[in-house]
Parts: structure tokens; sequence; C-alpha cells
């Protein structure tokens, strides 16, 4: 069962092989262009690279990571000062240097709305096919209706248990709705050895966009 347990037993024993050391191509590439000041939200954010990315692009930025250590590290790593402050359950830590803020806490408990995009990578698919719905709709009533939404997914052969799981287009569209639009893919067996060594003919990572 994927339980917040488990995500914090992941951040304590470093099996964080999900993070990337450099700022994610495909949100170089896919972000939209949006206005200066915009509030984008990153749910399940770990302690992504992609936060400082969007966040020197001039948005407002808003991640969300439930493990401590994650959140230790993401400014401890970057040397990032900040001030932190209790709201409910939730521990907001907002970076001085950058229009940054860190919420450490359960993403379910964080209600705060209105935001003009969302950013998505890897979260979804850590999401359980159990709670899948739930994440999704917690997300969409996060968001201002005119929201954008950059979105990298899997879907993967064989029968490898996740995080991360594999989500199929159907359910990737009922989800979060018809005008989510696939605008990329690659199949990683083709271009990265470790997944061809892992027996899977099929580990594909593709890029929806939600724009209005
Ligand atoms: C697969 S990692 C992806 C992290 C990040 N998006 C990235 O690209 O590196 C999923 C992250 O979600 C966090 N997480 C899982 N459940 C959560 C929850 N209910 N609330 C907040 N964060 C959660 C985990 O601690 C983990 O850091």
């Amino acid at each position: 069962m994927i339980t917040n347990e488990f995500w914090l037993e992941r951040w304590r024993s470093n099996g964080i092989d999900f993070h990337m050391e450099g700022v994610n191509p495909k949100l170089v590439n896919y972000w939209p262009s949006l206005p200066k000041g915009s509030r984008v939200l990153v749910p399940l954010c770990g302690k992504s690279n992609d936060l400082i990315w969007l966040a020197e692009q001039g948005y407002e930025v808003t991640g969300v990571e439930l493990s401590s250590l994650a959140v230790i590290q993401f400014l401890g790593d970057n040397d990032f000062t900040f001030e932190t402050h209790q709201e409910g359950d939730l521990k907001v830590h907002k970076v001085h240097d950058l229009p940054l803020r860190v919420v450490e806490g359960d993403y379910f408990q964080f209600t705060e709305s209105g935001f003009d995009a969302c950013y998505d990578r890897a979260a979804m698919v850590a999401m359980p096919a159990s709670r899948r719905k739930e994440y999704v709709t917690h997300t969409l009533g996060l968001l201002s209706s005119s929201a954008s939404i950059l979105l990298i997914s899997l879907r993967y052969d064989g029968d490898k248990q996740g995080p991360p799981f594999s989500v199929d287009e159907t359910e990737l569209s009922d989800l979060w709705g018809p005008g989510m639009q696939k605008i990329a893919v690659e199949n990683l067996v083709q271009t990265t050895e470790e997944y061809k060594a892992l027996g899977h003919h099929l580990f594909e990572e593709s890029v929806w966009r939600l724009q209005h």
C-alpha cells in the first residue's frame, strides 16, 4: 500500500531515484508562455529543481511536499534563506530571493485555490489507482477555471508495480477531461539503456497540456 509513511520512508532511506539533478528538459521545452506573476502550483514537488526554473521565469511558485527531509534538502542544497510559518497542519517555507514557497505537509490538506497553472511531473503517476481520482479532483479544485496544466505521464508494459504507476491514455483523459492534449511522447526504452535492461519494450513518457 502506498501510504504517506511509504513516502516518508523513501526519503529517510534515500530511495529517491525519481529525483533529477538538472531541470527537466520537457518542462523547459513545453511550458506554456504565461504572464509574469502567474501563480503556479507544483503538487508533490519533492526537491525538484523545476521549482527554481519556474520561479526564475517570474511566476509565483508554490510546491507542496509531504516529507520534511525533502524540504530541508531542497532549501539546504540551494543555500536558500527563507522564513517559515504554520498554517494549520501545514508549514509554509517562503524563500527570500525568489517568488517561491514550499508547503510542507499532506497535499490533501492544502486548500488554497485560484492557481493559474499547474506542473505535474511524477505526481499523478505517484498516486495508486485507488487515489488517483481524488488526486486529480483535488488538484482541479485548486486551479482557476482558465488554468493551464503541464503534465508528464508514464505508460509501460510488464508487471512492474508502481510507483511510478502506468496510466493509460483513456484513464488520463477521463481524469483530467477532454481538454488535455498529448503534445509529445518518448519511449524511454529507445533512449535509456536502463529501461531495456529491466525487460521493458515500452516505457513511454508523454507530455500533456491543457491550455486556454
Ligand atoms: C515520485 S516523487 C516526485 C517528486 C517531484 N515531482 C519530482 O519530479 O522530483 C513523489 C513525491 O510526492 C511526495 N508525496 C507523496 N504523497 C504526498 C502527499 N499526500 N502530499 C504531499 N506530498 C506527497 C513524496 O514525498 C515524493 O517526494
